[in-house]
């Protein structure tokens, strides 16, 4: 009985170190300690076995199970490695050049909102920031665009249904609506509630208007907003920052013009046109870029600045013209497919 015990040892190390899954295994393990295995049937067999020989075998046949029992653990962890490395599939060198060619390159609408950026850090500005879904308390109350302008119209704004579902928002009326910001102006508001005059901000970031996608319109698009109080400033201080930006950013020949306009944020106010023939794929001789004028009194008082002892001009633009004049893009599509052709190409 001993040959046969170690016989069956001999046998069940050979099956095992070739089994690779788990069905296999459990079959395997029943043939050997399954009630008809082969183990069971010599322990059976004890009973035939003189008395005198019984506690040696007894012990031979415990030894057996315990190297059986070492068997199906080595053999179950190698199944169980097996199945985590076919699921994580090939080793990965992370050491190695990635196959697509090349590190990635910067969207050209990061590359002028951070060129802009560091333009205007350059003379004092810093940057500041505000969140996308607004009420209409930052994007138009406190900015003096009262109910009924057209810019709060349901069919240029996207309004949210349900008005309970934000809680960026550190002020707010009841009833007041949820909406995306549809100009960076709500930053201006923003920076005020929370910090005493002086202030010196630039503020980019994503804007949206219901208007239908078209080589020029996209309901989702950028802007850069700059707000600057403090004493005694002036159109032409407003006038002489314009003009070196942009000199800054396109080249010492542009030159920029101011036109008449509205916004309820500003007075006087003007519509700003640059122009930057000098730019290869620019033909038109003035480009309208954005708006800006002096801050009212009337957004000093909103946000509780002394109207009378602070002065201050704003102004906004939008961030795809601005990169379409300077990349020669010709339509504005390109900046939201994602198309590495077109993506590559501003490394
Ligand atoms: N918010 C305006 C727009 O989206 C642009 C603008 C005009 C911003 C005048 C200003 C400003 O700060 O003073 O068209």
């Amino acid at each position: 009985m001993q040959d046969q015990l170690s016989a069956l040892l001999n046998k069940a190390r050979a099956e095992f170190a070739a089994l690779r899954a788990r069905p296999e295994f459990e079959a395997a393990k029943a043939r050997f300690v399954g009630p008809n295995g082969e183990l069971t049937a010599l322990m059976k067999q004890m009973g035939a076995v003189p008395k005198d020989q019984r506690p040696a075998l007894g012990r031979s046949i415990n030894e057996a199970k315990a190297q059986l029992q070492a068997l199906f653990d080595l053999t179950l962890r190698a199944i169980e490695d097996a199945e985590i490395g076919a699921q994580l599939g090939p080793p990965v060198d992370p050491s190695l050049p990635p196959p697509d060619g090349g590190p990635g390159t910067y969207h050209p609408l990061t590359l002028v909102r951070e060129e802009m950026c560091r333009i205007l850090r350059k003379v004092g500005f810093t940057v500041a920031d505000g969140p996308e879904v607004e009420t209409e308390f930052y994007c138009f109350d406190a900015l003096n665009t009262p109910l009924g302008h057209p810019s709060r119209e349901f069919t240029d704004t996207f309004y949210f249904p349900d008005t309970t579902r934000f809680n960026n928002v550190s002020r707010r009326v009841e009833g007041e609506k949820y909406l995306l910001r549809t100009h960076t102006s709500s930053v201006q508001i923003r920076t005020m509630l929370q910090q005493a005059p002086p202030v010196r901000i630039v503020s980019p970031g994503r804007t949206f208007r219901r208007d239908t996608t078209d080589a020029t319109h996209s309901a989702n698009f950028h802007q850069l907003e700059c707000l600057y109080v403090d004493r005694n400033v002036t159109v032409r201080d407003l006038k002489a920052l314009l003009d070196y930006i942009f000199a800054s950013l396109l080249g010492p020949e542009t030159k920029t013009r101011f036109r008449p306009h509205y916004f309820g944020y500003t007075e006087p106010s003007f519509e700003v046109d640059l122009s930057a023939k000098h730019l290869p794929k620019v033909n038109k001789e003035w480009i309208e870029i954005g708006g800006c004028g002096m801050v009212d009194p009337s957004v000093y008082e909103a946000v509780g600045y002394e109207p009378n002892a602070w002065t201050g001009y704003a102004f906004g633009m939008g961030l795809e013209r601005l990169a379409m004049m300077l990349y020669g893009i010709d339509d504005i599509r390109y900046f939201y497919q994602n198309d590495l052709r077109f993506l590559t190409q501003f490394s």
